[in-house]
């Protein structure tokens, strides 16, 4: 992955350009952006990225896999992004079922990972890890996100720099695909629950129908999280439907 890598100034958001200039690239092609100027995020938020604050990548795949193993690649990125941050910053980051890596309580990089179907089509033509970690996070432009958002330097006073967090990223990102594609994600799930900070906590669910608590008890082997409300039903939630929050 990473072999052929574009890099841009500015561009509105490296998952957007991908989608439209990119989808033919072969598999590992990396689009990454100085600044993007309409960063996504999961559920239609915003993903702030001013220029020169952190990492904004997208990476070109086209995994030979059914839709429903292709939200896995959202676990391998969270992982990889963890692993690249422990390397690089010896710095234990959690994750936030399902996208969102956290440090010291504050959330330092997101994942959107999109994929585009032709009609019928069981198998995606192309997906797009798209990743964005947070280098600096300037809390008195965004006070806003001030709560919830951090940076890595914020939160450790030590720095990577964009290069070699994004090979860091790449490197620990390409076994655990590779994994996958063969069919192996028993590993993968492990190295996903080991850094969870909700595994039996309780948590606050968002979804279309409202907010409500729960307890959180358990990772099914797709990815999807396994909760208890307070009647004692148990429910799956899928990545992409709602939101949970400590
Ligand atoms: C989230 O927080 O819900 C996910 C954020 C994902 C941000 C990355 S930055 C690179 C890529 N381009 C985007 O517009 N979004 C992703």
């Amino acid at each position: 992955l990473g072999r052929k890598l574009l890099i841009e100034p500015s561009v509105d958001s490296t998952n957007t350009q991908v989608k439209q200039r990119f989808g033919n690239e072969d598999e590992g092609f990396v689009l990454l952006a100085e600044e993007q100027t309409a960063g996504r995020g999961r559920l239609g938020r915003q993903f702030v990225s001013p220029a020169g604050s952190g990492l904004y990548m997208s990476i070109v795949l086209h995994p030979d896999l059914p839709l429903e193993r292709i939200s896995l690649l959202m676990l391998i990125s969270a992982v990889s992004i963890c692993e690249a941050l422990e390397h690089q910053c010896g710095i234990w980051p959690k994750i936030k079922w399902v996208n969102d890596v956290f440090l010291r309580g504050y959330k330092c990089a997101g994942i959107l990972t999109e994929s585009s179907f032709s009609t019928g089509g069981s198998k995606p033509d192309f997906s797009i890890v798209g990743i964005g970690v947070n280098l600096k996070f300037d809390r008195e432009a965004y006070p806003e996100l001030a709560d919830i958002a951090g940076g890595i330097w914020d939160e450790t006073h030590h720095l990577p720099t964009r290069a070699q967090l994004a090979a860091s990223i790449l490197n620990a990102f390409e076994p655990w695909y590779d994994k996958l594609l063969a069919g192996e994600s028993k590993e993968l799930l492990q190295a996903y629950r080991s850094r969870m900070n909700c595994l039996r906590k309780r948590i606050m669910v968002s979804s279309p129908q409202g907010q409500y608590p729960a307890t959180c008890v358990d990772l099914t082997d797709e990815g999807n999280l396994v909760i208890i409300d307070q009647n004692g039903t148990q429910t799956i939630l899928r990545a992409g439907e709602i939101s949970v929050r400590l």
